[in-house]
Order: C-alpha cells, then structure tokens, then sequence
C-alpha cells in the first residue's frame, strides 16, 4: 500500500492536489518520495490495486486502509490525503498518517489501532532517529510529522514525534532504550508549553534527562527552519535549557514570584515535576533550584513533596489553573445513599453535586450505574459497595437532615479550601507575614463556624452533625 501511494503520489492526475500543497510548503517531489510519502485517492483504484496484488477485503479491513460504510459498501480509509508512511522499529510500515490538502476535520487521519500498530507504544520516524539518537546522544521530540520531515531535510536524524496524542510511558521508555537525553522542540505557544511540560514530567518519570529548546514567537521547527535554514535550529537546541529551569524562568517573567500567594502558586506547579523525577541525581539539583526560587527550606520542600498534590496536573502555568477539590469521602457516601432515596431526594442532591464530581470511584460508579438504570454492570467492589449503602439506608436522620447536611457542607467548601490555601502560605512566610496569615485563618475559621454549626457539634462518626 505505501509502494501505491508513493506512486499515485508521483503519476496520478488526481494527486495534482498533493503536488501542489508540497510546493506550496517548499518541499520538492523528490524529498517527499525520498520520506516515502504518499497519496491517498478517493474512489475504488485502491481497492481494486490492492486486491490486485492478492490482499483479501478482510485483511485491508483489519489493517485499517479501508473501512465498512453504513450501506456495506467498503472505502479506503484516507480519501484525498497526504500520506505519512508510519514505520515500527524495524522499518516496516505499519500505520499511515494523513494531512488534509486545504480545510476540514480533522488535519490529521491516523490509522486505527490495529494488530500491528499502537500509536502510544510507537514514535514517528523512530526506525531513522535510533541511529541518529546513537550517534548525537541526544533525541528532540516535536509536536508532528511536518516538523519531523523539515529537520530531517535539514539534516537531523535524532529527530521523533509522537502520533497524535500526548507523549506515553510506552513512548518514553522507547527513547530511553536508546538515548539519555531528549531536547522538547515545541511550539512556545500556550498549547505547546503546556503539552511541553506534560511530555516533560513523563520523560523525567524514565530518568530522561530534559532540556526545552525555545522557538521564536508563532515559529516551529517546520517553519523556522524553511525561514531561517538549519543553523538556526541549531542555535535552538544549543540554547536549549533544563526543564525545570525553563518551568522556573517562565515562573518568574509572569510574575509569581512576586508574592506570597504567587510563590505557593508556582511551587504548587513545580512540586509534580520534581515528585515525576526518578534519577535521584537530578532530583536533588531540582530540590536545590526550586528551593531557592520559591524561597522556602529544603526540609520544608521534602515535606511539601510527600502532600497530596493541591494542583490537577495538566502542565498548567497559567494563574488560573484548576485545583483539586474534593468533597469528604463522608460526604459523598451521603450523596449516594440520597440517590439510593429516589425522587425527590434524587434530583435536590444532583443539583447540589454532580456525579462526575465524586472523586471515590465506588461511590462514583454506584451513582452512575443507579442512574442509568445499570446496576448489572457493576464490578465486584461497587457491587459491593451497592449493598452495603442499601443496608445501611439513612436512618436514624431524615432525608431532609442528610440534604441540609450535604448542603451546608459543599457551601462550607470555598471556606475550607480558603483555609487550606492559608496553610500552604503559612509554610512559605516568615515573622509578621506568618502571624497576619495565622490571624486570618482564625477569622476564616471562624466564619466557617458560624455557618455550620452542625459540624462541630459531638456526633456519631460519620452521621449528620458529627
Ligand atoms: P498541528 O495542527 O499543530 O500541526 O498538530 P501543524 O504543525 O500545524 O500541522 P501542519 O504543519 O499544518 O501540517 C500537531 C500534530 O498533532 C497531530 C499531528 O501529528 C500533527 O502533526 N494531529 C493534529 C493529529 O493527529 N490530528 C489532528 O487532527 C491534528
Ligand atoms: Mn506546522
């Protein structure tokens, strides 16, 4: 299939498209046939070659070229595309990749998963790079296949990309079979950075050591090189610097800093990538530089290291980036047997706290499975679960004592984590900052108070009111 792409690519009238779009991005016929491009038409000619050659229906189906529509009628899988030829370690094709030529969804068609291709346990251009990787000691990882062909062409052979989806585990341990050392060469847009630091933190989770290369403003490496030639790539990955080191000077230059509550900001940032790291080595230099940037001990950071992360860990560096909230597992247990209740206790608790929103998965997949009228799908621990909530029921307190109770409770919650974010600055802060904040978790404590009292009140554990 890729020899026939290639050469519908080179010959087909239909493929004039595909010509034209490579001319338009300055790449010649002959380097995209020497990276083994292709052209994917539409119509029944590549059915018809395939079947040709011998290959049953059932085999095209099974490596994903084509597909069943709805009538029955079968159509190749990549209609009207550019094709990125996908090769295992021993270069053999397994995959394709196609580009859209002009406007549509989505830019990229990847082959399905299949017997012979796994899109997270495989790098783009992986079977070239091994030996580039050898030979420089170093892997850069970019965002996409252009990128891959316009270093490639520029002379890079360490050069991969992953297929369409975050970087995985599998994938990182792909590279450390074969280099100790990956430069990211992304967009330095917001995306690019946040995908930067996520693909980051995975490289660093395989003792990967990981340096950032930054690109000009609104470049990639697809464009900077056809702009400003190889060198500059060059000049990039040679002032390229360590991952954290770039997560701290991004840290700075937006002014977190600055203050108090800036400071807890960015260590809360920082912490997931220095708890990701598992060269011990690498992990001391980490704690030193993160120590020093956010000013705090290094024996007030390891204890900051074994917390729970008070950030969802997406990368994030913005100042807004989601936390962690979490209703007490005591509370969620009342959600679910008010669920358990029926109408109308049912829909007054639904629109106080969504399913989705339960963090313990028991109670979160008993409430699923209630709702959609599902219990047959629940695994052993849910089953479980299931049964003991029906046991137990609400008594001895009435629904409206259990509604009250969540109630308060999740009003409670912006308090509450008022108080926990004042903890985490009190670790930060000296002298009289440090008593002006323990004053002001008093006042917010106390306010807490005032508005449930019931929780304060002595009780039975886990009951309304305890
Ligand atoms: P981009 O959309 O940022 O690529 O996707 P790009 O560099 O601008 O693409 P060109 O240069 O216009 O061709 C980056 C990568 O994400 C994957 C592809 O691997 C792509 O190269 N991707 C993107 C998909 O798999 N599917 C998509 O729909 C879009
Ligand atoms: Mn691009």
């Amino acid at each position: 299939a890729a020899d026939w792409f290639a050469r519908q690519l080179r010959e087909s009238p239909e493929a004039e498209i595909a010509r034209n779009y490579l001319e338009s991005r300055h790449v010649t016929l002959e380097q995209a046939q020497v990276n083994g491009l292709g052209f994917g038409p539409r119509g029944s000619a590549f059915v018809d070659a395939m079947k040709g050659l011998g290959l049953r229906e059932e085999v095209l189906l099974e490596a994903g070229l084509i597909v069943k529509r709805e009538d029955g009628t079968k159509v190749p899988r990549f209609r009207g595309r550019l094709l990125f030829p996908i090769h295992d370690l021993r270069s053999r094709v397994v995959a394709f990749s196609g580009r859209i030529l002009g406007e549509g969804e989505p830019k990229y068609l990847n082959s399905p998963e299949t017997p012979i291709f796994h899109k997270g346990q495989l790098l783009y251009n992986l079977h070239v790079a091994k030996h580039g990787m050898r030979k420089t000691e170093r892997a850069i990882l970019v965002e996409g296949q252009f990128d891959v062909l316009r270093t490639s062409l520029a002379g890079f052979e360490e050069v991969v990309a992953p297929l369409g989806t975050g970087l995985t585990d599998d994938q990182a341990e792909l590279l450390r079979r074969h280099t100790g050392q990956v430069i990211l060469l992304y967009d330095s847009d917001e995306p690019g950075l946040r995908a930067t630091f996520r693909a980051g933190d995975v490289l660093l989770r395989h003792k990967l050591r990981v340096n950032v290369a930054t690109l000009p403003e609104g470049e990639d490496p697809d464009t900077l090189v056809e702009k400003k030639g190889a060198s500059a790539l060059e000049q990039a990955l040679k002032d390229s610097v360590d991952v954290m080191e770039r997560k701290i000077q991004i840290l700075e230059r937006k002014g977190f800093f600055g203050t108090l509550p800036g400071r807890r900001r960015a260590l809360d940032r920082l912490l997931p990538t220095i708890r990701a790291t598992a060269d011990s080595v690498t992990r001391d230099f980490y704690v030193g530089l993160v120590s020093e940037a956010a000013k705090i001990s290094r024996d007030a950071l390891e204890r900051e290291l074994k917390e729970k992360p008070a950030l969802a860990d997406t990368g994030d560096l913005s100042i807004n980036a989601p936390a962690v909230i979490q209703l007490p597992q005591s509370i969620e247990k009342w959600v679910a047997l008010l669920v358990l209740e029926g109408s109308p206790w049912r829909e007054a608790v639904l629109a106080k706290c969504k399913p989705e929103e339960l963090q313990f998965p028991p109670y979160r997949q008993v409430v699923t499975a209630v709702l959609s009228n599902r219990l047959e799908d629940l695994e052993t621990i849910p089953a479980r679960t299931y049964e003991a909530l029906r046991e137990e029921g609400l008594s001895p307190f009435t629904a409206q004592e259990v509604l009250d109770y969540i109630s308060s409770n999740i009003e409670g919650q912006p308090l509450k984590e008022q108080l926990r974010e004042l903890d985490r600055q009190i670790v930060l802060a000296k002298g009289k900052e440090q008593e002006l904040l323990v004053a002001k978790k008093q006042a917010v404590w106390n306010e807490l108070r005032k508005k449930q009292p019931q929780l304060f009140k002595a009780g039975r554990k886990g009951a309304p009111g305890s």
